[in-house]
Order: structure tokens, then C-alpha cells, then sequence
């Protein structure tokens, strides 16, 4: 069964292993390995900062993937998810999506969520958009990338 916890200092190892895994750093902004000593200063902070929401996400006790939903002004948050290379290809990210979303919205009911995905992510984007998120910006040649976001509407 699917369940999340918080990330926690225990978890440090495991997202390290996530962050430098070839097909994240691939489809991320910044592509460049992350070394071990950046990685901990960077997550021992991030789990200890309120405006970041780190879930990690497990199906009968085996970590199965992350999400983390930074605030990044008063009201938009950036997200930001990676499935471990051995559970892909399962449809996770879409059902995590949408649980991480809802946590969220639950508790900042304000916010836009955006994410920013390279154009030939499919994956990424197909998830996204089965996770009720809608493409706001198409992408252009000169930035490669995709603004697809989702809002509580009344
Ligand atoms: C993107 C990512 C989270 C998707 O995880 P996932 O749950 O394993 O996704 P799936 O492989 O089940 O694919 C989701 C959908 O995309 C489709 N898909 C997968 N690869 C595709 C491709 N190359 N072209 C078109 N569609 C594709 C799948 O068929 C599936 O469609 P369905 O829901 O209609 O069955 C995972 O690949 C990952 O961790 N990537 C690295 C990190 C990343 O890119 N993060 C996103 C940036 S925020």
C-alpha cells in the first residue's frame, strides 16, 4: 500500500542517491553532479525548513520515490518530483502528484504550485497533467521548458 512520511535525517542517503540518479540530472536545469558534502549541507537544511515540503513515498515499506513543494514567494510554490529508477514505467508519479498536491493545498489553500519540465520530458509532463495540473506556458526554443501548474479554483 502507498503511504508518505516527512523526510528525515535518516533519509539523507536515500535522496542522494535519487539526486545524482542519470535520468534526473538529465531532465534538471542544472545537470552537473551533486557531490555528497553539498547534498548534506543542502538536505539537513531543507528538512528543517518550513517552507519546503519533503515527502517521501513508499509502497509496503519500500521507498518508492519524492516529492518536495518549495514556497518560493507569497503565493507560488515550485515542485519537484523523482521516482526511484527501479519503480518507473509503474504510473507512480501521477498518484504521488496528486497525494503531495493535496497535502499541500490542505494547508496553503492560496498557492499556485508551478513546475518547470524540460519539452521532451514526456513522462514528467504526462504526469503532471493526469495529476490535474494544466500547461500554462508552452515552451520556446530558447529556455526548453514547459510551465505547467495547478490552483484550488471556487
Ligand atoms: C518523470 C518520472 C517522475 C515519471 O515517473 P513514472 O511514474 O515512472 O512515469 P511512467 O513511466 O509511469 O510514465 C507516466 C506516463 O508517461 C508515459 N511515458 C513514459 N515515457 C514516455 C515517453 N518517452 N513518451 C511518451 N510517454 C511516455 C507512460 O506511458 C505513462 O503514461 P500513462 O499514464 O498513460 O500510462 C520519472 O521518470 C523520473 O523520476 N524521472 C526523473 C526525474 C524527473 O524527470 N522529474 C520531473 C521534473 S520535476
Amino acid at each position: 500500500m502507498l503511504s508518505f512520511r516527512k523526510a528525515s535525517l535518516q533519509d539523507v542517503t536515500q535522496y542522494f542517491e535519487w539526486v545524482n540518479n542519470p535520468l534526473v540530472r538529465t531532465q534538471s536545469f542544472n545537470s552537473n553532479n551533486i557531490s555528497l558534502e553539498e547534498h548534506t549541507k543542502w538536505f539537513t537544511k531543507a528538512i528543517a525548513d518550513n517552507s519546503k515540503l519533503m515527502l517521501i513515498f513508499s509502497n509496503n515499506n519500500i521507498d518508492i520515490g519524492q516529492v518536495r513543494i518549495e514556497i518560493s514567494n507569497e503565493d507560488i510554490a515550485i515542485i519537484d518530483i523523482s521516482i526511484d529508477e527501479a519503480q518507473r514505467g509503474n504510473g507512480y508519479a501521477s498518484q504521488l502528484l496528486q497525494i503531495a498536491t493535496d497535502e499541500f493545498l490542505k494547508i496553503n489553500p492560496q498557492y499556485k504550485i508551478n513546475a518547470y519540465i524540460k519539452n521532451e520530458n514526456a513522462a514528467s509532463v504526462k504526469s503532471f497533467l493526469k495529476a490535474e495540473f494544466i500547461i500554462e506556458i508552452q515552451s520556446d526554443n530558447s529556455s526548453n521548458r514547459l510551465l505547467l501548474s495547478k490552483k484550488i479554483t471556487v
